[in-house]
């Protein structure tokens, strides 16, 4: 109810009386008047003149769930979606989940993370009001090596809704950080459970830096948010929703196919391609040119030999990218 409150209010310049409200969605004006309080508790700015009625004055940037959902009609990433106000991790929380038997296409996302990880032990960076935080719990009926190309997916989907939603110039840093201007603005790390040859689920966590006004100094030169960018404080929640809605299309399409095909405007969207490229493999490092990326979605390194390696996962360097 109160996402569909909001909704009237926001499609109005005006204000809109109690008795329009509870006429257009089919509750009495008490119970119009509940909500409004509710939403006024949750931080919206909300205006009541006698015999006029309510008018939306400020949106507060805290995460909530019923206006993520709002208008999502996704098959499976977002069926079901829980925003948290603080946990240590939304990946460990998703496990938890997924022990639990929590069903395929669930989103824990979190305003804070106490104990957010990054790839390769590392940690990432989660106060509260400033990133997107949040994991994706998926159960496809394949084996663990598919476990690459879903996250491959899940960048690319990641990339273009940053794209269309900021009209900033996302790309990909194989295989699946975002960056913009060379910085990294968003990270994905995957983990899974399996049994034999079949994964029992995986856990999609992407952390996207949105309105972060600085970094520490360590990271500084290397990270960028959002806000840095395109100069305006972007609104998580219109920001997520488009995210999840991505995430669903490509991811579904991909499930279906089992194809990066579909998901091969990937390549355009590389920044690695092209560059130098080295990455450390077996104790040895690979030097080369990032010429391509096959259909398993593995990178391919030309050394100067002409030899080329394929390469399915690790720590790239790339010349000219943080
Ligand atoms: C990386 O680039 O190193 C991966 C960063 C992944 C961060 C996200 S934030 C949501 C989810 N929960 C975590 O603890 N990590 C991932």
């Amino acid at each position: 109810m109160k996402s569909k409150i909001l909704s009237v209010l926001k499609g109005s310049e005006d204000f809109v009386s109690g008795e329009e409200l509870s006429k257009t969605l089919g509750v009495s004006r008490t119970a119009v008047w509940k909500n409004i309080n509710s939403l006024r508790n949750n931080g919206y700015v909300i205006n009541s003149v006698t015999n006029k009625g309510y008018k939306l004055v400020e949106c507060p940037d805290i995460l909530d769930e019923n206006i993520i959902s709002d208008g999502l009609d996704t098959g499976l990433a977002g069926k079901k979606i829980i925003v948290l106000k603080t946990v240590d991790s939304t990946n460990e929380e998703i496990k938890r989940c997924a022990a639990n038997g929590e069903e395929s296409g669930l989103i824990i996302a979190a305003d804070e993370q106490t104990a957010g990880k990054g790839r390769l032990g590392r940690v990432w960076q989660s106060q509260a009001g400033e990133g997107i935080y949040f994991s994706l719990l998926i159960r496809p009926d394949l084996p663990p090596s598919d476990i690459s190309s879903i996250t491959l997916a899940a960048g690319y989907a990641v990339c273009i809704a940053i794209r269309e939603y900021t009209n900033c110039d996302a790309k990909i840093k194989w295989p699946n950080d975002i960056i913009i201007n060379n910085k990294k603005v968003c990270g994905i790390l995957t983990e899974m459970a399996a049994q034999s040859d079949r994964l029992d689920f995986v856990a999609t966590g992407i952390g996207i830096n949105a309105n972060n006004a600085e970094f520490p100094e360590e990271i500084k030169s290397k990270a960028t948010s959002l806000f840095l960018e395109t100069g305006s404080k972007i609104n998580r929640n219109e920001l997520f929703r488009h995210v999840i809605k991505t995430l669903d299309k490509v991811l579904c399409s991909f499930l279906v196919s089992l194809s990066l095909d579909d998901v091969y405007n990937f390549k355009s969207l590389c920044a690695t391609l092209g560059k130098n490229v080295s990455v450390q493999r077996n104790n040895k490092t690979i030097e080369g040119v990032a010429v391509d990326i096959n259909l398993n979605g593995e990178l391919i390194i030309k050394d100067n030999y002409g030899n080329n390696t394929a390469i399915n996962s690790g720590e790239v360097t790339v010349q000219g990218i943080y």
